[in-house]
């Protein structure tokens, strides 16, 4: 596994491979590069200002990674982020063994937050899932990091950001088999032990004496129980008087219930859980680097299966705040149990902001395709903002779905105060309408994650598989989130 450590580096004796970011204004004095070499380099980077040049340096190689830091931080960052996955795919194709794929990490005419950037796209790209691979897969091994870049304590704390990450891709790449609500809840239980968070695991018997009529009736057909976990991070020094609820959907798997999933559409389902995968993982970073802010996180957790008494379309169910939801379509189950989650929020916590993330609907696929967040506000205006232009900072980014009075219509029901499924079009809107219902004036963003928390196919820096997405997102916009309390959001 990838493991930085910050080290002073004389690229010309390092023993091992050098990656060198080669910015903008460079004196060329560290590079072990002859005349011949240099100016093949410069042409190179001249043609292509984001090109990787590789020198054999057998057994090592010198990979130069070129940018362009006079692009709008943003766009450079995410170059190298990408040129990091081209890195860490040659390191590991050239090396022979672990020990080999040893290396150093410098540059010149960069700055820390442009080093990170390579860091952090380093350590995405070295991910896969290899829990039941028998032969273990290759990884890029130490990376020295030069010392003079960066500090121990913000080298600390972003691993410990990345190690969430990491965490989060290996829960919703685990199958229901091996991971259901119940196991899934006590492994959340164990972290939040180590890291002093509050945790309260609701079992069966206490998710029905509360009510949940949404997560009861999607367990319903299952044989294995529901869960309710709520956590909570208070620190002394927090910025904000009320907490920020984070709702995350953790359905373990989605066969789609009585209404089944046909064709393709069920496989990955196991990917269900992201959104409490997703929002687990911020409450726990937050937590470790100890951020000023209260927050909660509200999962509930269940699979939705057809068998036994499975919930059936026609029901009709009371849900946590009293409200009835007739039943349409089985398959339409993330927002049954989101709505108990985020009822429970605003009536126990009277929080500041409730935001939910959830792998919602395959709308919001077709909307956006696999590039980012479909998301929504109510009453949330100022806070959205902020998080659009960390979406852009990041690249993880949000785009605004609109939230019109007309499609309040869409889920108005004939035998009940909603229903669970609109006509069909904008279903996106219509499943975050039917959510904001719960939130009721509480200031409330909704994020789709459905096309980003889980690529069919290798993207960007991602493996096939679980991607984190949402996470690096959440956890910078509560790194800013003291203008919150202070009126400035
Ligand atoms: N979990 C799915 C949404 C989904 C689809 C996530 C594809 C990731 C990739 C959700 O529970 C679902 O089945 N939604 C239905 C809603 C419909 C029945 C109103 C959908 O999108 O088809
Ligand atoms: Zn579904
Ligand atoms: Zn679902």
């Amino acid at each position: 596994m990838l493991h930085f450590e910050l080290s002073e580096i004389a690229p010309k004796e390092f023993e091992g491979n050098v990656i060198f970011l080669y910015g903008n204004d460079v004196s060329d004095r560290k590079l072990p590069l002859t005349k011949k070499e240099l100016d093949y380099l410069k042409s190179h980077s001249e043609n292509d200002p984001e090109a990787v040049v590789v020198f054999d340096r057998l057994p090592y190689h010198l990979y130069v990674v070129c940018f362009d830091g006079e692009k709008p931080a943003q766009v450079s960052q995410e170059h190298l982020r990408k040129n990091a996955a081209k890195v860490v795919d040659m390191i590991k194709k050239e090396c022979l063994d672990e020990e080999c794929c040893d290396t150093a990490l410098t540059g010149e005419g960069v700055i820390p937050e442009e080093i990170v950037a390579f860091m952090e796209g380093m350590w995405l790209a070295d991910y896969s899932f290899d829990r039941y691979k028998t032969k273990e897969p290759k990884h890029v091994g130490k990376v020295y990091v030069e010392s003079n870049f960066l500090s121990k304590e913000d080298l600390d704390s972003n691993v410990r950001l990345w190690n969430r990450i990491y965490w989060c891709r290996e829960w919703v790449n685990m199958p229901v088999a091996d991971l259901n609500a119940e196991k899934f809840a006590s492994e959340l239980d164990d972290i939040a032990k180590d890291l002093k968070v509050d945790c309260t695991v609701f079992d069966k018997k206490k998710i029905e004496e509360l009510g949940m009529g949404g997560l009861l009736a999607v367990n319903q057909g299952s044989v294995d129980e529901p869960r309710f976990v709520v956590m909570e991070y208070k620190p002394r020094h927090a910025v904000n008087t009320k907490p920020l609820a984070l709702v995350g959907k953790g359905v373990m798997y989605d066969t789609g219930g009585l209404n089944i999933k046909t064709g393709d559409y069920m496989s990955e389902m196991k990917s269900d859980m992201a959104g409490a995968a997703t929002m687990a993982s911020v409450l726990f970073a937050a937590a470790e680097n100890e951020l000023p802010v209260h927050v909660v996180a509200l999962l509930p957790l269940t699979d939705s299966r057809p068998g036994f008494n499975a919930y059936a379309p026609d029901d009709v169910l009371t849900m946590y705040d009293g409200t009835t939801v007739e039943v349409v379509n089985t398959d339409a189950e993330g927002r049954l149990i989101l709505a108990d989650a985020i009822a429970y929020a605003v009536r126990n916590y009277s929080p500041e902001l409730v935001v939910d993330a959830a792998t919602l609907t395959g709308a919001a696929v077709r909307a956006i395709g696999t590039y980012g967040i479909a998301a929504m506000q109510q009453h949330a205006e100022n806070p959205f903002q902020l998080l659009r232009i960390i979406g852009e900072q990041v690249h993880e980014r949000v785009v605004e779905f609109p939230f019109w009075d007309d499609y309040d219509e869409h889920v108005k029901s004939d035998f009940a105060d909603l229903k669970n499924c609109g006509p069909g079009q904008a279903g996106t809107i219509t499943a975050g309408k039917f959510l904001a219902h719960f939130a009721k004036e509480t200031p409330y963003i909704h994020l789709d994650i459905a096309g980003v928390a889980y690529f069919s196919k290798k993207q960007w820096y991602y493996a096939p598989g679980a991607s984190g997405f949402g996470i690096r997102l959440l956890y910078a916009f509560i790194q800013m989130y003291e203008g919150a309390s202070k009126g400035k959001m």
